[in-house]
């Protein structure tokens, strides 16, 4: 068999397109490999969310198309959000590159490969995607506790900072005969955790024309499911969280009580020059909504520091909004300008790098104190925790899992595993994670 190495870059979409990838693979001929120096198929998998993801992606080929001028037989591939915007455009940059091809194009491998096998230089990208029902194909995944199940792919809502509609296409969702089946399979297989993916995954269903197909009642089906499992779903556009949605979390106990419901700015002229479908209102609206219903739910979110026109009270009002609505953890960035999109053409009202980065700071160091203030919230708690890891070290044994509000726990056992549900009484909390010890 020949060696395939991929490197995966991005969010969630592009790790479970990977293990997709890997799996159609491994029926062709090619068994995947950690050291990319004895690979005969290198694939890099790339991210176009912000410009430094992109440079990354480019960097690495440049490091493969030098191994290259050494191992002429080698093969250098490139798919994900990048070669989906770039497409024929990468061999501009690296003629070395073999095969390209767009994230609609995953399900063509086993006929491009033979291509670029016969030497052929392939680009295979395109815009509309044909529906294949995915429980066709082998699926290699890399965790053996949480298995990822992508249910609706796309972006119909073209936020103007953002190039996903433009790499991922509109949106579709898969149907939830297809969804169940996969569930079926990885929990026979023996996965704990099912992470249902959607760039917008509470959109799911609206483009299939059943009023009945809903996030909501997906979970409700996900949940009649027979296991010791538990279900979480990622990313949530705030104002498509229903109160139906709200309600199926609540009914469905496999349902992990945890939100990440991006906000992307505290202010509301801000939001909607992002083209963000509601105002700072709505969304403490949904927040407080959430908090009142469930007792150790987590909300997370994400931020843009230095939109476009953004003013220092502006930025100030994001500040203030992390801290009043108590977010359990944000993921931030400097605003970094997009291709194609429309908050890409403001140029005239781009802020400076310097204080574009200046806030990013200032906003880091805003979450680092709620984050912290938010752990401690649960130390004398208890919480059922899933074990995801083991660490060894001096004959003690620590143990390395997630509760169910997605928060990471740490606690010494040598009476547990991996894949083990523990109820952790917490006795210790920093910044980043939670220490405990296991109660009966
Ligand atoms: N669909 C999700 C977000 C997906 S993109 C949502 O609507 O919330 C992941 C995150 O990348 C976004 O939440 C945003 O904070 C960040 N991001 C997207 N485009 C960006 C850009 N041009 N510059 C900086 N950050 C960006
Ligand atoms: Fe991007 Fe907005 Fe779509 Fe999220 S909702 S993927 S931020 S365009
Ligand atoms: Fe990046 Fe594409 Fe995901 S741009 S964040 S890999 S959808």
């Amino acid at each position: 068999m020949k060696k395939l190495y991929i490197q995966t870059l991005g969010c969630q979409m592009n790790k479970s397109d990977s293990e997709r990838i890997a799996g159609i693979l491994s029926e062709h001929n090619y068994i995947e490999t950690d050291n990319e120096k004895e690979a005969d198929l290198l694939i890099i998998n790339t991210c176009s969310i912000r410009q430094l993801s992109a440079d990354k992606a480019y960097s690495q080929l440049g490091v493969w198309g030098k191994m290259k001028k050494n191992r002429p037989n080698i093969k250098i591939g490139i798919c994900g959000c990048v070669a989906q915007q770039d497409k024929a455009n990468i061999r501009k940059r690296a003629p070395y590159v073999d095969l390209i091809f767009g994230t609609h194009n995953i399900y063509e491998l086993p006929e491009l490969i033979k291509r670029i096998e016969n030497d052929e230089k392939v680009c295979s990208i395109t815009n509309n995607p044909v529906i294949k029902d995915q429980n066709d194909f082998k699926i290699i995944r890399k965790d053996s506790v949480n298995a990822w199940i992508p249910i609706i792919e796309g972006c119909n809502k073209f936020c103007t900072y953002c190039v996903v509609p433009f790499t991922r296409g509109r949106e579709r969702s898969r149907f939830p005969k297809e969804i169940l089946k996969e569930a079926q399979n990885i929990i026979k297989e023996g996965f704990k955790e099912i992470t249902l993916l959607g760039q917008n995954v509470d959109s799911y269903g609206k483009d299939l024309g059943d009023k009945d197909i809903t996030l909501a009642n997906l979970l409700r089906e996900l949940n009649k499911l027979e296991g010791d499992f538990r279900i979480r779903f990622v990313t949530s556009y705030p104002s498509d969280i229903t109160d139906d949605l709200i309600d199926a979390v609540d009914e469905c106990e496999k349902v992990c009580k945890y939100f990440h419901i991006p906000m992307q700015s505290g202010n509301s002229r801000i939001l909607k020059e992002m083209n963000r479908r509601y105002t700072k209102e709505q969304y403490y609206e949904i927040v407080s909504k959430i908090r009142k219903r469930f007792e150790n739910v987590t909300i997370t979110s994400d931020f843009i520091a230095g939109f476009p026109s953004e003013t220092e009270e502006e930025f100030q009002d994001t500040l203030d909004a992390i801290d009043e609505l108590e977010l359990d953890y944000s993921n931030t960035a400097a605003y970094s300008p997009r291709e194609f999109t429309k908050a890409g053409r403001m140029v005239d009202k781009f802020i400076p790098e310097n204080i574009k980065y200046e806030r990013l700071e200032r906003l880091n160091e805003k979450n680092r104190e709620v984050c912290l203030k938010s752990n401690e919230k649960f130390t004398g708690k208890v919480l059922k925790v899933l074990v995801e890891g083991k660490t060894e070290k001096e004959g003690k044994i620590t143990l390395n899992s997630r509760a169910d509000n997605n928060k990471i726990v740490h606690f010494e056992s040598n009476q547990y595993n991996i894949g083990d549900f523990v109820n952790v009484k917490i006795t210790k909390a920093q910044t980043w994670c939670l220490y405990g010890e296991p109660v009966e």
